[in-house]
């Protein structure tokens, strides 16, 4: 980075990884290393130990009630992947209706699109007001009526920073009798969850952008659901019994863990999840939320720049314009000042088109950023538009 210091402000994209994550997969290269649940030799004992060890602290992280409602996937995606595919394939019918909002990641819309165009059913959007970032919930009641059988929202967006308020939207969805997938890819590293109090049936995240490593993500299921589903792929590790004909299949999560999983990626995570309970999921929401404030506070001073989002509350990822620079340009300069910052429609196209923009430039934070970092940012978002004017 030459003169400058590195200022890195694309936490939403990944987050770094504390040395207790490098260090519990390292450990586990090393001392533990086997595959899990097949052998009974004494690494595939300790292999085994870590790994559900590791399900139990996601299981704690979540408060879930138990271990069992924790699947390992590879990310969030891949956990929507097999609620679309397994609970949708086998659920949602022709006419049928899969509600969304217009703040979805990709992730969080691909997969429902796919699986609505191969069984005939509909997709409707929550209305947004584009201006505030929030969502509209006055038709929300009837948006949840028949024929909407699911619902899956972000809980907090990647482009906005929108927190948006899924227990009392979960809890209507439950009075309807819908399903409620939550997508707690840009919350979990930054807000303590509570399935329980959020009132879901589906909760997914990825461990990357929590600290832990790429590779391992969570779906979170209520265990009744999760015993009603087929599994999505098949495999070893998944079944009970395999004859010439067929095969019966295992209980959950084992159902849904088609295969080696990602053992030392697991391990990584439990660490991180015990680093994030050391550091306090409190203390460090309510830092990123100051740190937001200064944040929003100063890029706000610069002229033609206009910051997107809610002006309330919101996770730490702040989106903005600014006039006559293409957000790409403000990235590639604020890279040449030490800041790494993200630009473009950040895996949400229909959002971006609502919001009438092409993209965005993005900084997103984490508890290891300072207001030093954020002055620099400022510094270099200053520059670019002395530059261009
Ligand atoms: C809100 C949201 N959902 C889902 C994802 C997908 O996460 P992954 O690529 O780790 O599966 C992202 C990634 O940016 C995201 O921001």
């Amino acid at each position: 980075m030459g003169e400058f210091p590195l200022a890195y402000l694309d936490n939403a994209a990944t987050t770094h990884k504390p040395r207790a994550v490098i260090e519990a997969m390292r450990v586990f290269y090393e001392r533990d290393n086997a595959n899990v649940h097949r052998a009974v030799h004494e690494l595939a004992h300790r292999a085994t130990g870590c790994f559900e060890g590791a399900r139990a602290s996601v299981a704690r992280f979540l408060n879930a009630s138990n271990a069992e409602q924790i699947v390992f996937t590879r990310g969030a995606t891949e956990a929507i992947n097999l609620v679309a595919q397994s609970w949708g394939g086998a659920r949602l019918q022709r006419g049928d209706r899969i509600l969304l909002s217009p703040m979805e990641h990709h992730s969080n819309l691909v997969p429902w699109q796919q699986i609505a165009r191969r069984v005939g059913a509909t997709l409707a959007y929550i209305p947004m007001d584009p201006i505030a970032g929030t969502l509209r919930l006055e038709e929300l009641d009837s948006l949840l009526s028949s024929p909407t059988k699911i619902l899956a929202l972000t809980h907090a967006s990647n482009v906005l920073g929108t927190i948006n308020p899924v227990a009392a939207i979960a809890a209507e969805a439950r009075r309807k009798g819908v399903i409620t997938l939550i997508d707690a890819a840009q919350s979990v590293g930054h807000l303590p969850l509570d399935v329980e109090s959020m009132g879901c049936d589906f909760l997914v995240f990825s461990g990357h952008k929590m600290y832990g490593p790429m590779g391992v993500g969570i779906l979170w299921g209520r265990s009744e659901i999760l015993e009603s589903m087929a599994p999505w792929q098949g495999g070893g590790e998944m079944v009970r019994e395999v004859t010439w004909d067929g095969f019966t299949f295992g209980p959950p999560p084992q159902r849904f863990e088609a295969g080696t999983p990602p053992v030392a990626e697991a391990i990584g995570l439990g660490a991180a999840i015990r680093f994030l309970e050391q550091l306090g999921r409190k203390e460090i929401a309510l830092y990123e939320s100051e740190l937001t404030a200064y944040a929003l506070e100063r890029l706000r001073g610069i002229p033609d720049l206009r910051t997107l989002g809610p002006s309330g509350e919101r996770a730490p990822v702040i989106s903005w314009t600014q006039r006559g620079i293409h957000p790409h340009d403000i990235v590639c300069l604020a890279n040449e000042r030490g800041v790494a910052l993200r630009g473009g429609h950040h895996c949400a196209q229909p959002l971006c088109a609502m919001l009438g923009v092409e993209g965005t430039v993005r900084a997103s934070l984490a508890f290891y950023n300072t207001r030093s970092e954020i002055d620099q940012l400022v510094d270099a978002v200053e520059s670019a538009r002395k530059l261009f004017a």
